[in-house]
């Protein structure tokens, strides 16, 4: 849905571009593919040790458009105000203020340039039917870290909000929804086991519980036994531009 998002609005060859939150840089990668030799791509994060893991990904795989950057949304790079484009993927979210974060981003990017994020909503997906008991436990797990941490699970609802308060005009809001199915296998044990420090800090639950090391496959066989399909998470793609002067 990135991809899909950076065809559209669209991300091409020779832009440069910044991705705020950049993590371990799967984004930045896919920037840096599409912006080229004649492109660039500034990677931000506020986390060092993840920004240093994220630059030896980079380099390991000879990607050499890319610099990366410690920072937040105010952070200023070569070419501060010229660039062509920012960009971001679950990081919105973790912003107290998303419109003030967006303005503070937009001053990097040129007049006419674009913001594009990607956000999610856990929020709503509400499987009320009751066949998928360990799904919902997996999914309250997370929802319930988010909460503590004060993060904004409808961060996908509040894009339109966010990018027209901080005196952008909004190009397209789409969402599509991650869908599990009883055939194949989503990584959710991937995503525990990343973050198994926040929940056994906020006491949600305790390594013995998660069992990871079998969860993919537990989760599989809940779905089999049940032949049920579910939701996930819903997923937002929205993308924006500044006004030209
Ligand atoms: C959920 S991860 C997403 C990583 C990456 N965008 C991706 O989709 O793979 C969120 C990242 O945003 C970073 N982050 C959160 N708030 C930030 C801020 N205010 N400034 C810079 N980075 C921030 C975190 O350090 C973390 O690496």
């Amino acid at each position: 849905m990135t991809e899909r998002m950076f065809d559209d609005a669209p991300i091409s060859a020779g832009m440069r571009v910044l991705d705020i939150g950049c993590g371990p840089g799967t984004v930045s990668l896919m920037l840096s593919r599409r912006v080229g030799d004649h492109g660039h791509v500034f990677a931000v994060d506020r986390d060092p040790q993840v920004l240093q893991a994220a630059r030896a990904r980079a380099r390991d795989a000879g990607f050499l458009n890319i610099t990366f950057v410690e920072g937040g949304f105010d952070v200023v790079v070569p070419g501060h105000g010229t660039l062509d484009g920012a960009v971001g993927r679950r990081v919105l979210m973790y912003q107290p203020d998303a419109a003030q974060a967006i303005t503070q981003l937009a001053r990097a990017v040129r007049p006419g340039g674009l913001i594009a994020f990607h956000e999610h909503d856990t929020s709503s997906v509400n499987d009320d039917r009751t066949l998928l008991p360990l799904h919902d436990q997996v999914r309250g797990w997370l929802r319930d870290m988010l909460r503590k941490e004060e993060v904004n699970l409808h961060m996908g609802f509040d894009l339109h909000g966010a990018f027209s308060a901080a005196g952008l005009t909004v190009e397209c809001v789409r969402a599509e929804a991650n869908v599990l199915t009883p055939t194949a296998e989503y990584p959710v044990a991937a995503i525990i086991r990343a973050v198994l420090p926040r929940l056994l800090k906020h006491g949600i639950v305790t390594e013995t519980e998660a069992q990871v090391d079998t969860l993919d496959e537990r989760l599989l066989a809940e779905r089999k036994r049940n032949n049920a399909t579910c939701l996930w998470e819903l997923v937002f793609c929205a993308w924006a531009r500044k006004p030209a002067k």
